[in-house]
């Protein structure tokens, strides 16, 4: 079976930048429980107008520059997001439009805030298969438009962006330099839905005025219950990729978990008994950007200069559903 390389990454912040003090303007809230609490210290707004495709197509596009690939070389296009522009059609056909991506299949997948890793794991089934060669992997979504804005424990959590990774078949046997997804591991609990969830919208629940005078279809959480589960999922994981591999953390060179809350990420890390200098962490300058947050932080981490040849990078993510997952990927 053949190896999937990542080819190339991009990612795609709006400009608009909206601070905690910005949010306790409107809200009875504050910088410094915000910062102690999350770690969350300003975070992005699309501008008016700007669509989940928008952001999308510019992370894709640097993703493509990255790799000196054009839309004509896509097999397969698969959007991670949970703030899809529109119910009908899905926001990859919207991203194919916009990039005028001829070839490539298309399609959303909603794993919410795991939705990246997710279709990086299904990008690589195809990719080892020999069935398809090169898939772009698009993290995007515009959670501004579905937090309610009054409820002041889950609007400050989160953010807008894209970011985007390009998958394809390594050379055999992979030469050094490729970055090989080593494994990915994907788990769910779907009995814990009612946790985090946007009750309505769907077409469980009719659109009634009721609904939206109640905020029924923004996005309602019981964030100390997350936080317990998001520690436990992320943690657990971690473990299964490093010791199905034969590794442990010390071998760890990078570790990017997913980016909601700086004390997600110290629970996480103390139990994984990882040093903090091998941990990336953005989540202060951007919140938790769902299922954008993974490649986001990936795209960063590599223009940091925070990867070099040979280096062991390990993924956690958690979200909605619950989703969650990790990825081991040689450097
Ligand atoms: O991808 C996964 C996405 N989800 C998450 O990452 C969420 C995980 N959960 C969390 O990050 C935390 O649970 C929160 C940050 C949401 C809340 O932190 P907490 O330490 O669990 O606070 P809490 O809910 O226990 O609230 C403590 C107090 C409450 O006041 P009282 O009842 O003690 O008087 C809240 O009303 O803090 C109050 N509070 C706030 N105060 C100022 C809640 N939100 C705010 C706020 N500003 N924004």
């Amino acid at each position: 079976m053949r190896k999937t390389t990542i080819l190339g990454t991009g990612s795609y912040l709006p400009s608009k930048v909206l601070t905690n003090q910005d949010i306790s303007k409107i809200l009875d809230t504050n910088d410094e429980w915000i910062v102690s609490r999350t770690g969350i210290r300003e975070r992005r707004i699309v501008a008016e107008g700007e669509t989940c495709s928008d952001l999308a197509y510019h992370a894709s596009l640097k993703a493509l520059e990255d790799a000196e690939l054009t839309p004509n070389d896509l097999d397969m296009m698969i959007v991670a997001t949970l703030t899809p522009e529109k119910r009908l059609p899905s926001t990859a056909c919207l991203l194919q439009d916009k990039l005028q991506a001829k070839k490539a299949a298309v399609y959303d997948i909603g794993v919410a805030c795991s939705g990246f890793v997710y279709g990086m794991s299904i990008a690589d089934q195809y990719i080892q298969t020999g069935t398809l060669n090169h898939i772009l992997v698009v993290g995007s979504e515009v959670m501004s438009k579905v937090l309610n804005w009054k409820d002041r424990s889950t609007c400050i959590l989160f953010g807008d962006g894209a970011g985007a990774a390009l998958l394809g078949p390594a050379k055999t046997p992979a030469k050094t330099g490729e970055k090989i997804i080593l494994s990915t591991h994907l788990f769910s609990n779907g009995s814990l839905y009612r946790l985090l969830e946007m009750p309505a919208g769907g077409t469980a629940m009719e659109w009634t005025p009721d609904v939206f005078e109640q905020g029924y279809h923004l996005v309602k959480m019981d964030g100390k219950q997350v936080f317990r589960e998001a520690i436990e999922s992320m943690v657990d994981a971690s473990k299964i990729a490093l010791q199905k591999a034969h590794k442990t953390m010390e071998d760890v060179n990078l570790f990017i978990p997913h980016q909601a809350n700086t004390r997600i990420i110290d629970a996480i890390a103390k139990r994984l008994k990882c040093p903090e200098e091998k941990i990336f962490v953005n989540v202060d300058k951007y919140g938790n950007t769902s299922g954008a947050s993974i490649p986001i932080a990936l795209d960063e981490a590599i223009k940091q200069g925070r990867l070099k040849k040979g280096d062991l990078l390990l993924i956690a993510t958690f979200g909605a559903g619950f989703a969650w997952g990790s990825a081991l990927i040689r450097w």
